[in-house]
């Protein structure tokens, strides 16, 4: 018995030293002040786009909050002011599933702020379905509408420069593909709706977020926007809400000692939005706060061209 108890306190203190000193990761150094700028967060009611908002609003900037729930994201407004102290914080709608919504965002954010220092595009999910404008949910959500987005933008952000687009991929673009004939003929990275094949859909959206920094990155060249892309690290954040919640309760031990907190959860899309001299890093791939290696496939010159320009179809942005 007293064995039993000795062994459980000593996984206890090891899985809390594990947690401080691997899980935790790295944290953004920066002490960047943003008193006179402006940052849009999308999807940031919650999960690491709400942390990333609360600390850039004690930093000084004025943060606009891109969320597709108006009770959700007024509701999580109050909580960033609370929590930051700061005043400087609006709710705009915006609803990645609809170009139209992507759109109004875009108009009425041109037409009350002035400037856009930072765009961090944050809101991704994992979930089967279509989007309004008929494409396949992770596509349109995790892609198309931050494509749309932050092309609508790139004016103001121009007009900003220097500035930032960040971009919250993942780890999983690792295992992701773009199957072009897919998109062609069903508007979506892939079919199924299996565990596995959903999560391949997943990865498929992620790479296209590496894709996109990518090609970004070398349109942007010489006008002062650079941009970034990152895995945040496993976090416990809502994210998991569609995968059923068996799965879920069966997971949870593992993922509060081995996933980190949101906290700790945005720091690198911190490092990405603020750190000093980093912009001769612009277009590359970042984890733990710092720059990574990515495979072939995901700095593919000629991939990232296709799908730029297969998007600015389907967004009917030409
Ligand atoms: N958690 C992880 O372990 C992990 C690992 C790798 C990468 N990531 C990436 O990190 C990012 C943030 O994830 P998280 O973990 O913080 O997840 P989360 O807690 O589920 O937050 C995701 C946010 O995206 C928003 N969103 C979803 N669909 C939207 C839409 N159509 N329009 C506007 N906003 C929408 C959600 O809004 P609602 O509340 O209204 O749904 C929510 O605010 C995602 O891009 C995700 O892919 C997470
Ligand atoms: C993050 O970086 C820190 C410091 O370099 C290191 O100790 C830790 O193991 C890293 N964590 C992960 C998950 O890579
Ligand atoms: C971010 O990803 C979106 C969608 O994949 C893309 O349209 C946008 O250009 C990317 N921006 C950066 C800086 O990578
Ligand atoms: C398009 O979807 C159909 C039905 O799900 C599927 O059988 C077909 O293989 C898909 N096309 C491509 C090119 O993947």
């Amino acid at each position: 018995m007293s064995c039993f108890l000795i062994c459980g306190a000593l996984f206890v203190v090891a899985a809390y030293f594990y947690h401080e000193t691997v899980v935790k990761g790295q944290r953004c150094t920066s002490n960047a002040k943003l008193h006179g700028k402006t940052v849009i967060v999308t999807g940031s009611n919650t999960g690491i786009g709400k942390c990333a908002a609360v600390d850039l609003a004690r930093r000084g900037a004025r943060v606009i909050m891109a969320c597709r729930s108006r009770e959700r994201g007024e509701r999580a407004m109050e909580d960033v002011k609370r929590e930051s102290g700061s005043n400087n914080v609006a709710f705009m709608p915006l609803d990645l599933a609809s170009l139209k919504s992507v759109r109004n965002f875009a108009e009425n954010y041109l037409k009350t702020e002035q400037r856009l220092d930072i765009l961090i595009n944050n809101a991704g999910l994992y979930m089967e379905g279509r989007t309004e404008d008929g494409f396949g949910m992770m596509f349109g959500v995790n892609h198309l509408g931050h494509f749309l987005l932050t092309n609508l933008l790139l004016q103001r952000l121009k007009e900003s420069a220097p500035s930032r687009v960040v971009n919250v991929s993942s780890l999983a673009h690792n295992f992701g593909h773009v199957d072009f004939d897919c998109l062609h003929q069903n508007k979506t990275l892939g079919t199924g709706n299996s565990f596995m094949q959903l999560m391949q859909i997943y990865s498929n959206s992620k790479l296209c977020n590496v894709l996109f920094t990518h090609e970004l990155h070398k349109r942007m060249q010489g006008t002062g926007v650079t941009c970034y892309s990152l895995h945040p690290g496993a976090i416990n954040t809502e994210f998991a809400r569609n995968i059923n919640w068996f799965t879920v309760m069966f997971l949870k031990p593992i993922t509060s000692f081995f996933f980190k907190t949101p906290e700790q959860g945005c720091q690198t899309t911190l490092h990405c939005a603020l750190q000093e001299d980093l912009e001769p890093l612009s277009g590359r791939y970042f984890s733990n706060c710092t720059a990574r290696n990515l495979l072939a496939k995901a700095r593919d010159d000629a991939t990232a061209k296709k799908l730029w320009e297969l998007s600015e179809r389907l967004s009917g942005l030409v």
